[in-house]
């Protein structure tokens, strides 16, 4: 008898089952949560996400409070223009619901759309985020495009598919095959993984400095305009500049606030 693949254990004892959203198959709950994934840590995810949800269960739900809430409601998850879209997204899924293509709605790329489409719908799609890249590419190697990591997704991860592949893939590379320090000796793709390890030329792409930034500047003004209509001439006016053009602030005669 064919042997049992090793990640079908492995992720059946080891997989990350009890994260909050993934007890749901709500596409717009499953949207939230990949949307507050792309750029904070699942634990800060974790904590945050149910209270959101709670207060945004439906796009319509979302529609109806505006921006200002929902920017305010973000808090201090960082990178505010996720906020700006997710409610900019719920307008359009509230007035003529989903559409056929996710990739259509602000803010949602071509992860993201496979990401909700695989786990809300177990639809049998690849999704590359850079923690699966970086394991498809260990095991084959090398280096891949887009397309071939979604090739090499659904090889990697076989017999899993849909939901449970891009899952099992996912706690894969956040609990084994990290970035740094990868656990080799636990792994369910050991056997058949070209590298075990970092491959020659990975490097280790760290998000930039925060203290200092122009990330900071912005965070400072979005700080001051959440509790309340500031006069911009106490606001850094190169970071209110671009929250302006980010749609995540306004400025009328002389006061900056949230979009309203
Ligand atoms: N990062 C992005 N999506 C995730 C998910 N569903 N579970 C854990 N981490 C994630």
């Amino acid at each position: 008898m064919a042997r049992r693949a090793p990640i079908l254990d492995w992720y059946a004892r080891h997989g990350r089952h009890d994260l909050p959203w993934r007890a749901t198959r709500d596409r717009w709950a499953v949207l939230t949560s990949e949307v507050m994934l792309h750029q904070t840590q699942v634990a800060r995810v974790e904590r945050a996400w149910p209270e959101f949800l709670a207060r945004f269960p439906t796009p319509a739900a979302m529609a109806d409070a505006g921006p200002a809430a929902v920017i305010r409601a973000w808090d201090r998850l960082g990178y505010p223009r996720r906020a700006r879209h997710l409610h900019d997204a719920a307008v359009v899924i509230a007035a003529t619901g989903w559409p056929d293509d996710l990739r259509t709605l602000p803010g949602v790329g071509r992860y993201t759309a496979a990401a909700v489409a695989a786990q809300a719908d177990d639809a049998d799609v690849p999704a590359i985020d850079v923690n699966i890249r970086r394991v498809v590419q260990r095991v084959v190697g090398g280096r891949l495009g887009d397309r071939a990591a979604e090739d090499a997704m659904i090889r990697v991860g076989a017999p899993l598919r849909g939901r449970d592949r891009l899952l099992a893939l996912m706690d894969v590379g956040a609990l084994l095959c990290r970035a740094r320090d990868p656990q080799c000796g636990a792994c369910p793709l050991r056997r058949r993984c070209a590298t075990r390890g970092p491959l020659p030329d990975e490097g280790t792409r760290r998000q930039g400095a925060f203290r200092g930034s122009f990330r900071e500047r912005r965070g400072r003004v979005m700080a001051a305009l959440r509790a309340g209509p500031t006069p911009s001439a106490e606001l850094d006016a190169e970071a209110l500049a671009s929250l302006v053009a980010d749609g995540l602030a306004v400025v009328r005669g002389g006061r900056a606030r949230l979009p309203g």
